[in-house]
């Protein structure tokens, strides 16, 4: 059910946004269903037990692409923990769950969110605990064939995240020295953090696994009005022969169906 976009020879994912649960993420998958052509990333899939979604997904006949892991167990708007010290048990227990749900859903990619640094730590502790934890991570997830992913995210969007720059990424993911880890790439996120996205693209490419798309700064559809240019964009994933996913993480303007019709313009056939 990948949608394979003729002329660019890309695959593109839906995504099912933070807080949707069923029925609203049934009605997502049926959505994507319809389109038969499409599949899924579902950034916090645990309102829903693993078993009821996995027979949603098969009713519906998509594939799940990726997972995030839990990013608020504690509801006070966390987000995620992989990186904060003292916490190493709870990233155990919440990696877990995320294994779970990613093995019933048959999902190869899980999205380790880094959390924020909490008041008193600092940087070099936090890479220390964060390494750490993607490293237990990274022998988890070759042992089941799957990838982790770390994403840089921009400081407007979550204050404090510690996951906020590229060349940090690209260095944690060499210090975990994993084929499991890689780099989740929200063009979203790279034009917001550093811009350059030509030259960025071809640079992160050999660590990218994954590539989200949205523009900027409404982070509506790729053809909306704003900053990004997505036809240029997709050639140039093209170009550089990027093989992977493209996820479509954008609050659709107009509602799932009438928004996928950007599809249409930026992959024509
Ligand atoms: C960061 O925190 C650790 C643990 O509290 C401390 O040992 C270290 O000196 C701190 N580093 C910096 C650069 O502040
Ligand atoms: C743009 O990317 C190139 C290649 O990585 C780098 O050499 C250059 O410094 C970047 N430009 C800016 C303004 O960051």
């Amino acid at each position: 059910m990948k949608l394979i976009c003729p002329l660019w020879m890309l695959s593109c994912v839906v995504w099912v946004s933070a807080d949707v649960c069923i029925p609203e993420g049934c009605r997502r998958y049926e959505t994507a269903g319809a389109e038969s052509t499409l599949a899924l990333e579902t950034a916090n899939p645990y309102c829903v037990p693993p078993e009821k979604l996995a027979s949603a997904q098969a009713t519906c006949g998509v594939n799940q692409v990726m997972i995030n892991t839990p990013k608020d167990e504690r509801g006070d708007g966390e987000f995620g923990h992989a990186c904060v010290p003292g916490r190493e048990k709870e990233f155990k227990y919440s990696f877990e769950q995320s294994l779970v749900y990613a093995v019933t859903l048959r999902s190869s990619y899980i999205h380790i969110m880094s959390g924020c640094i909490p008041p008193g730590s600092n940087e070099s502790e936090c890479r220390k605990t964060y390494v750490s934890n993607l490293k237990s991570a990274a022998s988890a997830l070759s042992k089941l064939g799957m990838q982790g992913l770390i994403e840089p995210i921009n400081s407007y969007s979550i204050p404090n995240y510690y996951m906020n720059c590229y060349d940090k990424a690209i260095s944690v993911i060499n210090s975990v020295g994993s084929q499991n880890i890689g780099l989740l790439l929200d063009i979203y996120h790279l034009q917001t953090i550093q811009g350059n996205l030509t030259r960025s693209i071809a640079d992160y490419l050999p660590y990218t696994k994954h590539i989200q798309i949205s523009q900027v700064p409404g982070r509506h559809e790729p053809n909306s009005p704003g900053e990004l240019n997505y036809g240029y964009v997709m050639a140039v994933l093209q170009l550089v022969r990027y093989q992977g996913w493209i996820g479509l993480e954008y609050h659709p303007a107009k509602g799932t169906e009438e928004g996928l019709k950007w599809v249409q313009e930026c992959c024509p056939t």
